[in-house]
């Protein structure tokens, strides 16, 4: 068993614990639900202040995001790329901070407590396999600091699980 605990609350401090923890639980299994399934829970049980993490990946046959795996409560299914936060930080193929998801237009709101939201997209040469999606009830919980954080550990991600996330495995 993996024993997750809060980590440090300096940022910097606490993604360099995570990309060791990270590291070390995607050791040994290529699998991409499996590695996103733990790094999910991994992520939404070591970081204080969250509400949901998970991933949404491109679904082959339409082009949408569809809800992957995840931590938290029960999210919407089907984002088209475009819309909403997930779908904007996929079209934009860049990380999007929001501060308070309540000034952001469109924004999905899967769950009421959310207040602020970070995407993160999850890219491999130049195909979008998906996104990391995190969300927080306390306004402006994210900023370049996890931005920077996230977006490395996705690449650890990608080093351990570099198998296709995307199309008919999901
Ligand atoms: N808020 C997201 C939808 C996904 S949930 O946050 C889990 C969005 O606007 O894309």
């Amino acid at each position: 068993m993996h024993d997750t605990k809060q980590v440090s609350a300096d940022k910097a401090t606490a993604y360099a614990e995570l990309m060791q923890s990270l590291d070390a639980l995607l050791a040994g299994e290529p699998n991409p639900i499996s590695g996103a399934a733990n790094m999910a829970a991994l992520l939404y049980w070591s970081l204080p202040d969250l509400n949901w993490a998970g991933f949404y990946l491109v679904d082959a046959a339409s082009g949408d995001l569809l809800v992957g795996p995840f931590q938290g409560k029960p999210a919407c299914v089907r984002i088209p790329i475009g819309q909403g936060v997930c779908g904007t930080a996929a079209a934009r193929r860049e990380t999007v901070v929001v501060k308070d998801v309540h000034e952001f237009p469109g924004h999905i709101a899967c769950d009421a407590a959310s207040n602020s939201e970070i995407v993160v997209p999850i890219i491999v040469g130049d195909r979008l396999l998906g996104v990391l999606d995190l969300d927080s009830p306390r306004t402006q919980r994210f900023d370049e600091l996890d931005a920077r954080g996230l977006e490395a550990l996705v690449q650890v991600f990608l080093r351990r699980c570099p198998a296709e996330v995307s199309g008919t495995r999901v």
